[in-house]
């Protein structure tokens, strides 16, 4: 439910046509900005800004009952790619900024798609059981790194890559084929900034609640001798994991 509210969230902000621009994205002075056309402004109106309204649209009315449907995934992939060569090459101001909205909804639109989140989230439980069960091995299927280098580490892509084929469905290959980059520095970057509309924040919620869930099994399963003797040490390490998951996942909805 709440990854519902902030998917409509992210929708809704990347819906407004002119966004406020963050400061880093505000031109410095010693560049001019750079005017429209009227053939190029007529060309942004008539069509390259219904294509990326109709995404947009798309992804909203269809949040959540996309399950299992390939034909979702395809359609919006085969959408962004026409609302993306729309813009060409025009590089006057008012197209950049449209083009911000369009790449914010094609690039991190993980929570529109119901069967690649559910890959996402078992790889995360995967990595997990993986910490707790054989930490020798964890490092190569752990990307969340603060490192660049790390991150960018082809093993790590492979391990993860190997998981997604035998275990995710065709759109999640091609997604995570295109996207792995670009979701690695996101769950590894964490922001200034607190709102949920951030990609690190929806990664989170991704990621904690199975991190939660299988503590929670754990937990569920020490039996009357484990906590005799004490064997709860793998419980105790989960239990702290998932809870400092949860406390650095706390955003905020804002307008
Ligand atoms: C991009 O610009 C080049 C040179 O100005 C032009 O030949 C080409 O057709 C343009 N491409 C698009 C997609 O507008
Ligand atoms: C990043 O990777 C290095 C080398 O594998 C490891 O020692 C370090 O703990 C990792 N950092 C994080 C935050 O996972
Ligand atoms: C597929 O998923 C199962 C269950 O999480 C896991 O044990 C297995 O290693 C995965 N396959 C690959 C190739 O990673
Ligand atoms: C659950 O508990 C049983 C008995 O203690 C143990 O054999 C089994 O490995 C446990 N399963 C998990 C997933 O921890």
């Amino acid at each position: 439910m709440l990854l519902k509210l902030f998917a409509l969230s992210v929708l809704i902000n990347c819906a407004t046509p002119y966004p406020m621009p963050s400061t880093d994205t505000i031109p410095r002075d010693d560049q001019k900005p750079k005017e429209c056309t009227v053939l190029q402004t007529a060309q942004i109106l008539f069509e390259c800004s219904p294509k990326v309204e109709n995404i947009l649209e798309l992804l909203g009315s269809n949040y959540g009952k996309a399950s299992g449907d390939p034909q979702f995934y395809q359609k919006v992939n085969t959408m962004c790619q026409q609302a993306k060569s729309c813009y060409g090459n025009i590089t006057c101001d008012d197209a950049v900024k449209r083009q911000e909205i369009l790449n914010k909804a094609c690039d991190f639109d993980i929570v529109a798609f119901p069967e690649i989140q559910e890959c996402m989230q078992k790889y995360f439980g995967k990595a997990f059981n993986v910490f707790l069960d054989n930490p020798e091995l964890y490092d190569s299927y752990n990307f969340i790194n603060n490192t660049l280098a790390e991150r960018r580490n082809p093993d790590k892509k492979r391990v993860f890559m190997t998981f997604v084929q035998s275990n995710c469905t065709a759109n999640s290959v091609d997604y995570f084929t295109k996207k792995y980059e670009k979701i690695v520095d996101a769950i590894a970057t964490q922001p200034d900034s607190h709102d949920c509309r951030e990609v690190h924040h929806q990664l989170n919620y991704l990621r904690c609640p199975v991190l939660v869930a299988e503590t929670h099994r754990r937990y569920n399963n020490l039996s009357f001798l484990d906590r005799l003797f004490r064997r709860t040490q793998k419980v105790v390490k989960a239990l702290d994991v998932a809870k400092k998951c949860m406390n650095n996942a706390k955003c905020i909805m804002t307008d």
